[in-house]
């Protein structure tokens, strides 16, 4: 520990915290991270301070040379953080006032509390816009693998039983629909995030007479129609940390999603199905069974959806019994969003590298497809276009599965005389049913699995993601 007392402390205070002390409350150790936008959002407020006559231009010049250089060498490595100086805002507002003595004007107007809700913005507004292309990279993984196996089906499953036939595109499509309201969940938290609370002060704004709009414009805190976005109630500024639990709320149905992918690709990988193949860069082996070849990019996946789960649980537990306003409970806020951020995108991006190297066992998933207790429902929609009412057609065709299964053999199998011995409804076209070309070229409702409309929803996900 230092025996030079931090900024935050100079003149109150008789010396330094306490060793322990200082290493409980120092935040450095993580909100490094934001240092690049909080050299951004100094600069801007640099910028600012000129134009209202609080720094000359020569200082301005001056704070933004040593800004710069203080960057350069952060982002070379060459940055020595103190611990004792809490955290990034302190760390950098001291080495730069101790090479330009300008820079002890820089916190005119400012204070931690709306410089790190400025930051957090700033980042995660980056976050969410890297996000973003993560997402739309694995939707197009997802399309690609579609659009190389269009023509492959694979049963449909409820209860994990098989139901109907689909085309595996549109079960890779389903993920596609899910992870675009992923991303216009997090568009619409965007907006929210977009907001510049600079000007807030430690809670009550200022007497001096800033220009919050010139610092909103400088760091792009303007909405889709060029409107500045500036937050409201200096108050609520600096306590406000919605935004991170909406980003973690998006994060957790995004969990959700890739997670349910996710295990569908454990399944699909194993012998029992043997759908897929993945390739052995994307696999990894086991130490005592040399056969193995384990989906564990898609396991830990699946199980790092619980680390997401929880950060979106302790950000609404930290925010539930805050007194107004700013509370250092706060600083907890950054690991959890952090660890959000780092687990989906990374889970989104290896999920996509994955699904890109991954070959569908085409032969697997005709057998499994070509089970024709899967038309069972087109045999009892048969009985609806001759007239029968859904309800005892479904009892009809019922009583075909368990006559089919009482003679061992697969529903396609039984004679039109079989048929008839249930039914006589049945004529010669009843079997017809069972081609399973014409049954899948039969689906043409919107949304639905059909030939033609896969096709389409493949096309229209191809143009919308290039
Ligand atoms: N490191 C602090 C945080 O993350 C910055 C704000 C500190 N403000 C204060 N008044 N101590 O919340």
């Amino acid at each position: 520990m230092s025996k030079k007392s931090p900024v935050s402390r100079s003149g109150r205070f008789t010396g330094g915290p306490a060793a322990d002390v200082a290493q409980f409350t120092e935040s450095i150790s993580y909100d490094w991270r934001l240092w690049k936008h909080d050299i951004l959002g100094s600069l801007a407020h640099a910028a600012m301070l000129r134009k209202i006559g609080v720094l000359t231009r020569a200082e301005q010049i001056a704070i933004t040379r040593g800004l710069n250089t203080i960057g350069k060498e952060i982002k070379a490595g060459k940055f020595s953080w103190k611990p004792e100086l809490e955290d990034i805002h302190m760390n950098i507002e001291a080495e730069l006032t101790k090479r330009v003595p300008a820079g002890a004007k820089l916190h005119t107007a400012r204070s931690r509390n709306d410089q790190v809700a400025l930051d957090m913005r700033l980042w995660l507004r980056d976050e969410i816009t890297a996000l973003l292309g993560d997402i739309a990279g694995l939707q197009r993984a997802l399309v690609s693998l579609g659009e190389k196996n269009s023509d492959v089906l694979i049963p449909g499953y409820t209860h994990m039983q098989r139901a109907q036939p689909v085309y595996l595109a549109h079960h890779l499509l389903a993920y596609v629909e899910m992870l675009e309201r992923d991303c216009e969940r997090l568009w619409d938290c965007q907006s929210r995030v977009n907001v510049c609370p600079l000007g807030s002060g430690a809670i009550a704004g200022s007497t001096l007479p800033l220009d919050r709009v010139l610092v909103a414009k400088l760091l792009g805190f303007v909405d889709a129609s060029g409107k500045v976005q500036l937050t409201q109630n200096s108050m609520d500024a600096v306590s406000d940390r919605d935004f991170t639990v909406e980003f973690c709320a998006a994060g957790a149905l995004l969990a959700v999603h890739l997670s349910r992918l996710a295990e569908d690709v454990i399944l699909w990988a194993g012998a029992e199905f043997h759908f897929i193949k993945i390739a052995d860069a994307y696999t990894t082996g086991s130490s005592l069974m040399p056969q193995k070849k384990n989906p564990d990019i898609a396991e830990l996946t699946r199980g790092k959806s619980g680390r997401v789960f929880g950060n979106l649980m302790s950000l609404l537990t930290l925010l539930k019994g805050l007194p107004m306003t700013y509370n250092r409970d706060l600083q907890e806020d950054k690991e959890r969003l952090f660890d959000t951020a780092d687990t989906v995108r990374a889970t989104t991006r290896l999920m996509a590298a994955m699904l890109s190297h991954t070959t569908i066992n085409r032969a697997a998933c005709a057998v499994a497809a070509s089970d024709p207790a899967l038309l069972a429902t087109d045999l009892a929609d048969y009985l609806v276009r001759k007239g029968m009412a859904f309800r005892p057609a479904h009892h009809v065709v019922g009583a075909v599965v368990a006559q089919a299964e009482k003679a061992g053999k697969p529903l396609n199998q039984l004679t039109l005389a079989e048929l008839q011995t249930v039914d006589k409804t049945f004529g010669r076209d009843a079997l017809g049913v069972f081609n399973l070309k014409t049954a899948m070229a039969s689906r043409n409702l919107t949304g639905s699995p059909g030939t033609k409309e896969v096709a389409k929803q493949l096309a229209r996900w191809r143009e919308q993601l290039s």
